[in-house]
């Protein structure tokens, strides 16, 4: 059952078909596509393009279909070559002759565009909410846990910090991630319909009806430009990929941070699983599937990418690829969002052995050699003297702070009792900048 065949004079090759149909796919924008429907037939009355009975008409017809579908009565399913043509097929076989009028004036080219738009901007805004979702349990887990903990650098413990500043930096990037996908859903903003298949229509429509009632910001600006444009698809495929990055970067700290090893936090049994031969294992799968799904969600992007390039103007069937791109990195985000959210909320936070990691990584090495400087010794020098103080304390299995006065003015004649206080951990986190290790919303 197909919207054209006027002009071919033999059937298509079953092959062919099979190749061709994307109604399995893009069976998910049925409710855009009745919604733009909806919004073109409204336009087309308001034109004197079609009666205000046949508007009528069509608008409860499509409204049944709609209903049909939400009730579980209508599946979108069947030989049918899109999902455009499955409800236009729909519409003509429940209402007759004038189910033939609805595609008046416009493209399944135009028609597809203000689908994936549509479809684009719920997706943004899902996303968005997710987001914050997610930039929320990390805040209040933060907050609950402002304990003390060692910051890396090269995976060497380097500098005291706090876990709630630790959580705090991705804070940061999901919320860069929030504003990305805000700025994507702004650009995006624009209508399509009404573009035709790619140079408009000699029927006088008025492109400002439909723009209101899909609740789009303007209609684009070219006709060409709006039936080829995939650009906004791309936008939100490198913000997923983004926050896909930021995410795969946090679970590869949890995973470590659930090991042995450190034992930092212990996972939830909810978001952990087991081994089929090794009884005491409990893996942080949830975390390393985030992990690994970020490649999927590159490979969307770069599929798409490369699909585009080299198209010539204007629509090009290779298009249609866009769909399965998009619909899986979407899905993917979200599932990961969503189960990163529920990790993260779920998961014991091991504060003793924060602090024993601090105890015994020289975490206030640094410290020791801002005393010097504040006792005037150029900061070079310092650098060197606690270099050796390092060595010393190593090949003695002492922490600085265990060393006796005497042993530490054999490092340097500036050393006084003050220093035990200048590098206690808890007065090093009080202090000057570090005051600033707060998640700040
Ligand atoms: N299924 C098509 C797509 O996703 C819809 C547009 C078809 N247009 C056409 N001229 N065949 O791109």
């Amino acid at each position: 059952m197909k919207l054209w065949g006027g002009r071919f004079s033999s059937p298509e090759h079953e092959l062919m078909e099979q190749f061709n149909t994307s109604l399995p796919v893009d069976k998910r924008l049925i409710e855009q596509d009745i919604a733009g429907s909806l919004a073109h037939v409204a336009m087309l009355v308001h034109c004197d393009l079609l009666t205000p009975d046949e508007g009528e008409l069509l608008t409860d017809g499509l409204e049944a279909i709609r209903a049909d579908i939400a009730s579980g009565a209508l599946q979108v399913e069947g030989e049918y070559e899109d999902v455009h043509s499955f409800v236009e097929m729909q519409l003509t076989g429940r209402i007759g002759e004038t189910g033939k009028k609805l595609h008046t004036a416009r493209s399944r080219n135009d028609q597809v565009a203000v689908d994936m738009r549509l479809y684009a901007k719920q997706i943004a805004h899902n996303t968005t909410e997710l987001l914050q979702h997610l930039i929320d349990t990390l805040t209040e887990k933060g907050e609950a846990h402002d304990v003390i903990m060692p910051g890396y650098t090269h995976l060497q413990r380097a500098q005291v910090v706090t876990f709630s500043h630790h959580l705090g930096a991705y804070v940061q990037m999901f919320k860069r991630d929030k504003r990305r996908i805000g700025n994507a859903a702004e650009l995006l903003d624009e209508n399509p319909l009404g573009c035709g298949a790619l140079a408009g229509t000699t029927h006088e429509i008025d492109r400002t009806v439909t723009t209101e009632l899909l609740r789009f910001a303007k209609p684009v600006d070219n006709y060409m430009d709006g039936v080829s444009d995939r650009d906004y698809l791309l936008e939100l495929m490198s913000d997923f990929s983004i926050i896909m990055m930021h995410m795969s970067r946090l679970s590869e700290e949890l995973i470590l941070w659930s090991s042995q090893e450190f034992r930092f936090v212990t996972m939830a049994d909810a978001f952990s699983t087991g081994s089929s031969i090794m009884p005491q294992k409990k893996n942080p799968d949830a975390a390393e599937l985030i992990r690994g799904k970020t490649g999927r969600v590159y490979g969307s992007l770069f599929a798409l990418l490369t699909t585009l390039k080299g198209l010539p103007l204007a629509y090009n069937k290779d298009m249609q690829e866009d769909k399965e791109q998009f619909f899986d990195a979407a899905d993917t985000v979200t599932d990961c969002l969503r189960i990163m959210a529920g990790m993260i909320s779920t998961m014991q936070v091991n504060e003793e052995n924060m602090r024993a990691a601090v105890k015994a990584g020289f975490l206030n090495a640094t410290e020791v050699a801002d005393y010097l400087v504040s006792k005037g010794v150029p900061f070079r020098d310092a650098h060197s003297i606690v270099g050796r103080l390092i060595l010393h304390c190593e090949q003695a299995n002492k922490s600085i702070e265990e060393l006796t006065i005497a042993e530490l003015k054999q490092f340097s004649g500036s050393i006084e009792e003050d220093l035990y206080a200048y590098i206690d951990y808890d007065e090093i986190l009080k202090k000057g900048t570090k005051q600033a290790m707060k998640v700040n919303q």
